[in-house]
């Protein structure tokens, strides 16, 4: 069997035409766009190099972008302090705090600082409880909003099926978990203690999958026609890689994403749409 690649790309694509209009009138409404702020601490590369990307993002998608950077020395009251004027200013829709933290800041401490209401990612936890009793508004973070689209968008059939999910992440795992349990499939979580996870895995008609450990899933880990969702993103010295053995699991699946073009680009569009949806919630449009 080969599977359907189930391909991010080009539903992002799809979704960033929708939202760039979308965008425009709300311009067009307001007089003003959509805007994301960064804050970042300090100098790490990789924090900076994200920190590029979202403005890349942004610029593409008709958001308008703003960094606020402080450097690696500042202290917790420092950056809650810069984090309390984006809180407060008006122009500022979705707050995003960029990582790693230099080891002085706590980065939990940050969290809970966060206006729930600017909280594009979906970090804060009045909005993970929220989307957990499914009470409207919030946000969801959009990696998993990304996968659940792009299973949608394939009208793959989820009410009863079991679900298996790696990884236990706020960020991922969890909401992950909770969209489909939401959606009627019977999940199970997975992490680094579960034991026989390959036996595990292949007990899903839907196998997500957020680790960090390229290429750990084999094709003999994959139920025959399952679908399965590769969050994993690790640059390897052959470029990046999923949580996926990608061939062996195509050889096996129904439909898989692929590693790139799969759930990254679903994440990009999705973080702008919450930057959308907090804009419109701002001002009484939701
Ligand atoms: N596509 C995107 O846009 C996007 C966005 C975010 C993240 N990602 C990628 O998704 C992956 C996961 O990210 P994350 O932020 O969720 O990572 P994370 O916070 O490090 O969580 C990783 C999870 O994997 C579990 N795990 C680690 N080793 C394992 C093993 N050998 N077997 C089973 N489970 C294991 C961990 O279990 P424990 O809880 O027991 O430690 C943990 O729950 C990364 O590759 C990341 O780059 C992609």
């Amino acid at each position: 069997m080969t599977a359907t690649v189930l391909n991010g790309a080009a539903l992002a694509d799809e979704r960033k035409a929708t939202l760039k209009a979308q965008m425009g009138a709300f311009q067009h409404t307001h007089g003003f766009a959509p805007t994301l702020a960064v804050l970042r601490v300090g100098d790490d590369e990789a924090a900076a190099g994200y920190g590029r990307a979202i403005a890349r993002n942004c610029k593409g998608s008709g958001v308008a972008f703003r960094s606020e950077t402080l450097s690696a020395d500042a202290r917790q009251a420092d950056v809650e302090a810069a984090l309390n004027g984006l809180n407060r200013d008006p122009s500022i829709h979705g707050i995003m705090l960029l990582e790693p933290l230099p080891p002085q800041i706590d980065h939990g401490a940050l969290v809970l600082a966060l206006d729930p209401a600017k909280d594009v990612d979906g970090v804060h936890p009045l909005n993970a409880g929220r989307l957990a009793q499914q009470r409207l508004p919030y946000f969801v973070p959009a990696t998993p909003a990304g996968g659940m689209a792009l299973l949608t968008h394939a009208n793959v059939e989820l009410q009863g099926k079991q679900a298996v999910v790696v990884g236990r992440s706020d960020i991922v795992g969890k909401p992950m978990a909770l969209l489909l349990l939401h959606q009627h499939c019977t999940v199970t979580i997975a992490h680094s203690r579960t034991r026989d996870l390959p036996a595990v895995c292949r007990t899903a008609d839907i196998l997500c999958v957020a680790v960090g450990r390229p290429e750990m899933v084999r094709g003999d880990w994959v139920k025959p026609g399952a679908v399965v969702v590769d969050f994993g993103t690790t640059y390897t010295a052959d470029g990046l890689k999923g949580d996926c053995h990608f061939e062996s699991v195509a050889a096996v699946a129904g439909m898989v994403t692929p590693v790139p073009g799969g759930a990254g680009p679903m994440t990009n569009v999705i973080l702008m749409e919450n930057v959308l949806q907090a804009a419109r919630l701002a001002t009484g449009m939701e």
